[in-house]
């Protein structure tokens, strides 16, 4: 009894931080706080990251996490990619992600930590968002299944102190086979292209 009644007291506080994790960035999009990731310096690390979606991945399905508003879809030509599905934590952000939807574009609102996306993807996309989650290893081992046996895993990080040890994390359960690093007045961006280690 003692036992039950703590498991459902984790498993409340798990609910509360979980929603307060979506109230935080759907206050962040709706004051305005990530406007500036339309601004022009941005463009550059976008821009690296659909040049490695074409060349790798050329008409592909494509899952993007953290997809925000739909910033990397639009640098896209329709026939860049077969399917995308963009997913956010945000509604807020979704919902204006949703104008650029289309038969074969999606956009859903979800946490990356429990989404079950429907199908195998060529690509699944991290603009700026794999530094969301606590465990990295298990967010990519998690995400390899959902991904088609020649699929990629494309991750672009904007260097800070902490930019290394998320690199190294990634390193344990992908390998680099291709990147772009770009550099402007406001960052330095590293996106890398990364096969899966398979483990079975
Ligand atoms: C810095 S923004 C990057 C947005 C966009 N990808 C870009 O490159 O401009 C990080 C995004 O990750 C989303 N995000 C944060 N935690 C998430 C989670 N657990 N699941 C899904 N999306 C998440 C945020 O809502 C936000 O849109």
């Amino acid at each position: 009894m003692k036992n039950l009644s703590f498991k459902l007291i984790l498993l409340w506080f798990r609910g509360r931080i979980l929603r307060n994790r979506a109230a935080l960035w759907n206050y962040q999009y709706a004051v305005g706080r990530w406007e500036k990731l339309k601004a022009s310096p941005e463009e550059a690390r976008l821009e690296a990251t659909a040049h490695l979606l074409r060349r790798h991945v050329p008409a592909g399905r494509v899952l993007e996490i953290g997809c925000g508003e739909a910033l990397l879809q639009q640098r896209l030509r329709p026939e860049d990619y077969r399917e995308w599905l963009g997913v956010d934590i945000s509604e807020v952000a979704i919902q204006r992600a949703q104008a650029f939807a289309g038969p074969n574009v999606r956009y859903l609102a979800a946490d990356m930590e429990t989404l079950d996306p429907d199908g195998k993807f060529d690509a699944i996309v991290f603009t700026e968002s794999i530094y969301a989650v606590p465990d990295r290893v298990k967010l990519l081992r998690r995400y390899t299944h959902f991904l088609s046996p020649a699929g990629l895993f494309i991750v672009s990080i904007c260097r800070s102190k902490r930019g290394p040890q998320y690199w190294s994390e990634i390193h344990q359960v992908t390998a680099m086979i291709d990147a772009i690093t770009t550099t402007n007045e406001r960052g330095i961006w590293d996106c890398e292209v990364l096969r899966p280690m398979r483990t079975e």
